[in-house]
């Protein structure tokens, strides 16, 4: 089979990537489109009406996540699936995910076009909420998709108490439809996403594909100074329990753990300070802190080193501690067969690759559990993403959706997929 007439439509490609990220959350930086505001969920309209242009059977599952069939031959029971995500961070770019969900629609239109037909229904999918939101947890839609959510996920709050399960409700979406999904059958025989590889190393070693090999497990953890609001003007420096001190302090730890590993970073990313009056010693201080490896020894080693070193602080300086674990996402080794398909296909279409972990993380990780599931990247501009200039060119772009393309044809004729 000519693999090489599966090269995608590179005008199509762009104006795309242009129409869907125009949705945007127009008090933010760049291209903000946070999962469940309402940009996001027009947006949701637009991907929908996309696919069905694409010739796509369109539906939203019970975990939001909206799916478009291109039905197969029928002689293979099961599905095989590509797609990303199209929400975003706030403050972030225009190609994280959406390169993803329209290159899957991109693949779906040139299959059509080529007259190739897979054996396998294919199933684009946008995943719903893989950034990590409010509630600081990630990957709503795939997570639920592969029964990898529960009463506690729901549960949690963001500051103003408001739970994820009951922001869902109000969105529309049926958290006790969701939990139930947990006992749904797999309808996946493999699964492929097409990503920005959100580093620099393509880019600085000049190579067009990544094939990636694992991606970076992520444990969260939400930290509470408890310390005590003083006049800032009169009580004396010995006497105070200042929480953001001992928060300050607590961020430069995180900084020295994250430095300990080969492939390991760690980010506080977010702080909270009450009561935030100039004049008042901080009584309490929040701060969000994420440590992500693919090596999962650093990580376990490195939760447990937050951990100390925090008590400690806290303890030395005579203040309270809270502290929330919010998300324990195992690093996910995708399916070597997958790799191999993926490096296969790109080397007979004479693209050059190499492996990659990723430091991302991504809704694959989540259907690796149930699918042999691969990653193809294609390059950052300076390696930069989750800002306004993130940049990735059309041309490489289409260079991802073609190899993508042809791995899916790939992958639908493997014996067991
Ligand atoms: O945070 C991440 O790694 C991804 O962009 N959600
Ligand atoms: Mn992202
Ligand atoms: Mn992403």
């Amino acid at each position: 089979m000519d693999l090489d007439q599966l090269r995608p439509d590179s005008e199509r490609l762009a104006a795309g990537i242009d129409e869907l990220s125009s949705f945007i959350e127009s008090d933010h930086e760049g291209w903000t489109r946070r999962v469940l505001s309402e940009p996001y969920l027009d947006s949701r309209d637009w991907v929908r009406n996309r696919m069905r242009a694409a010739g796509l059977d369109v539906h939203v599952d019970v975990a939001g996540n909206t799916i478009g069939v291109l039905p197969g031959s029928g002689s293979r029971s099961r599905a095989i699936g590509t797609g990303s995500h199209t929400d975003t961070v706030g403050g972030g770019g225009r190609f994280d995910g959406i390169v993803g969900v329209l290159g899957a629609i991109e693949t779906a239109e040139r299959l059509q076009e080529t007259g190739i037909r897979l054996q396998h229904d294919l199933m684009v999918i946008d995943f719903l909420g893989e950034e990590p939101n409010e509630f600081g947890v990630s990957c709503i839609g795939s997570r639920t998709m592969t029964g990898a959510v529960s009463r506690a996920f729901f549960a949690k709050q963001r500051p103003d108490g408001t739970s994820l399960g009951d922001e869902l409700t109000r969105a529309g979406y049926s958290p006790a439809a969701m939990l139930d999904e947990a006992g749904a059958p797999n309808r996946l025989d493999g699964f492929v996403e097409l990503h920005i590889e959100q580093g620099p190393v393509l880019e600085r070693e000049g190579v067009q594909l990544g094939v990636v090999t694992a991606i970076a497990g992520i444990e969260r953890v939400l930290a509470s100074f408890l310390g005590r609001p003083d006049h800032a003007g009169t009580a004396a420096m010995r006497d105070r329990k200042d929480a953001l001190v001992a928060a300050a302090e607590a961020i430069l730890a995180v900084e020295q753990i994250g430095c300990s590993g080969e492939h390991s970073v760690a980010t506080v990313g977010s702080i909270d300070v009450q009561p935030g009056a100039l004049n008042v010693v901080p009584s309490l201080a929040r701060l969000w802190a994420e440590l992500r490896s693919p090596d999962p020894g650093w990580l376990g080693l490195a939760r447990r080193q937050v951990a100390e070193r925090f008590q400690t602080i806290a303890a030395e300086r005579g203040i309270g501690l809270d502290l929330e674990w919010l998300n324990d996402q195992d690093p996910v080794p995708t399916a070597p067969a997958v790799q191999d398909l993926i490096a296969q296909t790109a080397d007979s279409l004479g693209y050059t690759w190499r492996s990659i972990p990723s430091g991302a993380g991504h809704d694959a990780a989540h259907i690796a559990a149930v699918a042999p599931t691969g990653m193809v990247f294609v390059p950052s501009l300076d390696g930069r993403s989750h800002c306004p200039e993130e940049f990735t060119e059309t041309a490489e772009i289409a260079v991802g959706v073609h190899a993508l393309a042809a791995t899916l044809v790939a992958l639908d004729g493997r014996p067991s997929a």
